[in-house]
């Protein structure tokens, strides 16, 4: 039985070069005991030891890098399983192809977690100034407790980061010290007691101000920042602080709106611009126009453009993707699935959509053939920009109040962007005329939903959207008396 002992500085390449002359020797994993690791035996209890004959294989590289993140883990039996499996490797090198495989599985599992701990500490080391600011070279000290001992391969990105400074960080088993751009280490230590830091003032502000209550999820936040990390995080004081007052500070968010559309949307914007080809003709033969249409290949295939409908002067426009199947055929928007289930929700919330103008982004049904079926597909962005003339003389001729946008096809067309729609839905965006335009998603999208749960939820996001438009035309329509009010007297 031969005992190794592997260092715990520079541990990789020392379990490497040992394991390479254990190879060579031909000394079988039960051969050997790797230092301290009592436990590996149980690993390979009641197999007689024996010595094979001399090995001069190669290692496929790929194990290499495996072996040299392992050794990093804290589990007594690294070392153990990793000669164990390379061992395995000489008779079957395509085991490190074989995801099936039970111990390259669990080297996986470890070699996954070291490279998590090392994501940890590069992203939660602190360092605190020590000394002079203005001296030669500024001084810097950090307190970590890794869960694997990842200080050491860790090292070499602060190295490479804080090239310019002296600094150290402290462990409880290792400490790196980086002195005039030399790095080293050391036994580790507890934790130390570190100066006030004037520049940590400075952060907490600068956390405080990153920090985007609308977008807090608590759950997602502790997975990605473990509370065990928090007690050496000095912005992890202000995090109870910001959960508390998260949900107020997204409210008062809200209820600052309606905002701009961001630049980018702008600049799509422009873009779509070059394609308007606005009607000049008169308003009465509008319709007529878009159905005449035949700008781009849709028109060969569908059979017929459907135009809006609705009354002239109406307050709400409200406007959808393209026609369906149903509204191909009979020449009307929103009278298949999705228009039945919008007049639905609709009614229930006190929403007229009688007296709203309905139509599309896109005025002709773009399909796939399926057999009998005529299959919906989501139209393009050149298709959206060649219809986008459509909709803009629709809306110079009706003049809504508000425009409710279904999905992301209408909002790209009136917006300039048509992405994110879960976050954006319910909120409202100004076009350059200033016509507020309120977002939400399809109809067909909650028509989508298998489970039920989860469709009793959307529906329930969906109606509240449709609450804020009624809200929205209540106020606007007031407005609109107020003024005529005021224009009478
Ligand atoms: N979906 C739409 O977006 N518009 C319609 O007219 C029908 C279905």
């Amino acid at each position: 039985m031969r005992r190794l002992v592997v260092p715990d500085t520079g541990t990789a390449e020392a379990w490497r070069a040992l394991a390479r002359s254990c190879l060579k020797e031909g000394l079988a994993p039960s051969e050997i005991i790797w230092d301290g690791e009592h436990s590996e035996r149980s690993l390979f209890d009641g197999e007689p030891p024996k010595r094979s004959s001399p090995v001069n294989n190669t290692v496929p590289r790929s194990f290499v890098a495996l072996a040299e993140t392992v050794c990093w883990h804290r589990d007594a039996d690294r070392f153990a399983r990793l000669y164990h499996f390379l061992w395995r490797l000489k008779d079957a090198p395509h085991l490190m192809g074989d995801r099936a495989d039970p111990d390259l599985a669990q080297l996986r599992g470890m070699e996954k977690a070291v490279r998590r701990c090392q994501h940890k500490m590069k992203a939660f080391v602190r360092f605190r100034e020590l000394g002079d600011p203005q001296g030669e070279r500024r001084r810097f000290a950090a307190w970590f407790e890794p869960t694997h001992h990842t200080l050491e391969p860790t090292a070499s990105f602060f190295a490479n980061r804080f090239g310019d400074m002296d600094w150290r960080i402290v462990t409880p088993e290792k400490t790196a010290l980086f002195e005039g751009g030399k790095l080293s280490f050391g036994p580790g230590a507890p934790k130390p007691e570190f100066p006030e830091d004037a520049s940590e003032a400075l952060w907490l502000t600068y956390f405080r101000n990153i920090f985007n209550p609308a977008r807090l999820k608590v759950k997602a936040m502790t997975s990605e920042m473990p509370r065990k990390y928090w007690k050496n995080l000095p912005e992890a004081v202000t995090i109870p602080d910001l959960i508390d007052t998260a949900h107020a500070r997204a409210r008062a968010m809200a209820e600052a709106q309606p905002t701009l559309p961001p630049l980018r949307a702008e600049k799509a914007r422009n873009q779509l611009a070059a394609h308007r080809s606005a009607w000049e003709g008169p308003g009465d033969e509008l319709a007529e126009a878009i159905r005449a249409c035949t700008a781009c290949p849709l028109h060969r295939t569908a059979t017929q453009a459907v135009a809006g409908v609705g009354p002239a002067d109406a307050a709400l426009m409200i406007v959808g993707e393209q026609p369906g199947d149903q509204e191909d055929l009979a020449g009307l928007p929103f009278v298949g699935p999705a228009g039945q289930l919008f007049a639905t929700v609709a009614k229930s919330v006190g929403l007229d959509r009688d007296k709203a103008f309905v139509t599309n982004a896109v005025k002709h049904f773009k399909f796939t053939p399926r057999g009998k079926r005529r299959l919906h597909q989501r139209p393009d962005s050149r298709e959206i920009a060649h219809c986008q003339g459509w909709l803009h003389a629709e809306m110079q001729r009706v003049k809504p109040k508000l425009v409710l946008a279904l999905g992301g096809t209408a909002a790209q067309s009136l917006t300039g962007d048509g992405s994110r729609m879960l976050e954006r839905r319910g909120t409202v965006e100004l076009l350059d005329d200033g016509t507020p335009v309120l977002l939400t998603v399809h109809p067909s999208f909650l028509l989508r939903i298998r489970d039920q749960d989860e469709k009793r939820a959307e529906m329930a996001k969906f109606e509240a959207d449709l609450r804020i438009a009624v809200e929205m035309l209540g106020v606007l329509e007031q407005g609109k008396a107020a003024s005529t009010h005021g224009e009478n007297r």
